[in-house]
């Protein structure tokens, strides 16, 4: 999808651009990883005046000039004050980035090891796929969860008496990937046979984006994955739909059978049916997100029937194949996808 049409997809959820600044941080965590980003630009900024200033001012005022004797002008052959200086300076600029870096670490990774009285913590498996996300939500304040999807990430907000952290352990279902939000925090890898944790905050609704920010194969760069930062009320409405089996429309029994009858199964989940597979996206709820093949396109009828035909033109290298199936069937499968609201 070419640059414009994601920018459209980002605009479509509240007329206006999706903001992906680091610096507009949402976040408590994103927020010191920008100030310690500005305190770096400062220092290397400084750097780079001093140093070009005294380059331009060497060359200015050593020229050649007209009075000067022909020949090598003075050669001067190192210079003990100036070599122990330039030595220590950036000694002495490095361990100190080392010493900012290490707090800021410290700080945007405290978070998962301590959890804090009265917040109502959500917590989430996240495990990357090749080129989608899956999202196993385990706990919400003390509740157990127990429903999975995908790519869009749905989290509660803090208020002024609540906090309500986002807790994520990251892992992998075959390469190497990366969670980036921009907006929420920093990057953490999902690595396979490891596991990793992610915290961040917030008390700004919306709509934030990210994406994959680790090379993982042919469509790593449409990996994409949006946060949806809701109230309380509307978090918990969302869990309650998302925890329930799939909706049954004898209208489209016979699109669920051919979903059954045919591959779909061997790799989807669609909670309350036969289909168990785990290697692609449960699609118990698949009409409650806004985008299909990982947030690089809207959640259309003529997208997903596209979908559905030959996923490879809209991803190419995708895992799920075009499977061959007559109008008639596809059709039926499309019409049975769209009641799973
Ligand atoms: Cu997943 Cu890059």
């Amino acid at each position: 999808m070419d640059a414009i049409g994601r920018s459209m997809l980002a605009a479509a959820v509240d007329g206006r651009m999706a903001d992906v600044s680091i610096f507009s941080p949402a976040s408590p965590q994103a927020g010191w990883i920008v100030e310690l980003a500005i305190l770096a630009l400062a220092i290397i900024g400084i750097i780079f005046l001093v140093v070009e200033g005294i380059l331009f001012y060497s060359v200015w005022r050593f020229r050649r000039r007209q009075q000067d004797a022909d020949g090598e002008p003075a050669q001067v052959y190192g210079s003990e004050p100036i070599e122990i200086a330039w030595t220590a300076a950036p000694t002495m600029i490095v361990f100190f980035l080392v010493l900012v870096t290490t707090r800021t670490l410290w700080e945007v990774e405290a978070a998962p090891v301590t959890p804090r009285a009265g917040d109502q913590s959500l917590f989430v498996t996240v495990i990357g796929h090749q080129w989608w996300w899956e999202y196993r939500y385990d706990s919400y304040d003390g509740r157990k969860l127990g429903f999975i999807t995908a790519n869009e990430l749905h989290i509660p907000i803090g208020d002024d008496q609540i906090a309500r952290p986002v807790h994520l352990t990251l892992q992998s279902g075959d390469v190497c990937h990366s969670f980036w939000v921009p907006r929420l925090g920093g990057k953490v890898d999902l690595i396979p046979g490891r596991t990793n944790l992610l915290s961040f905050e917030t008390t700004e609704p919306g709509l934030y984006l990210g994406q994959c920010a680790e090379y993982c194969g042919a469509q790593h760069a449409n990996m994409l994955l949006r946060v949806v930062a809701q109230s309380h009320e509307a978090f918990e409405a969302w869990l309650v739909q998302q925890a329930q089996s799939a909706v049954e429309d004898p209208a489209v029994a016979a699109g669920k059978a051919a979903f059954l009858a045919n591959s779909c199964v061997n790799c989807h989940r669609i909670s309350g049916t036969a289909a168990d597979g785990s290697a692609a996206p449960d699609l118990t709820h698949l009409m409650s997100r806004e985008t299909i093949a990982a947030g690089q396109v809207a959640n259309t009828l003529k997208n997903l029937r596209k979908w559905v035909h030959d996923p490879q033109a809209i991803k190419p290298g995708v895992l799920m194949p075009a499977f061959g199936l007559s109008d008639h069937e596809e059709n039926q499968i499309v019409e049975y996808l769209r009641t799973l609201k």
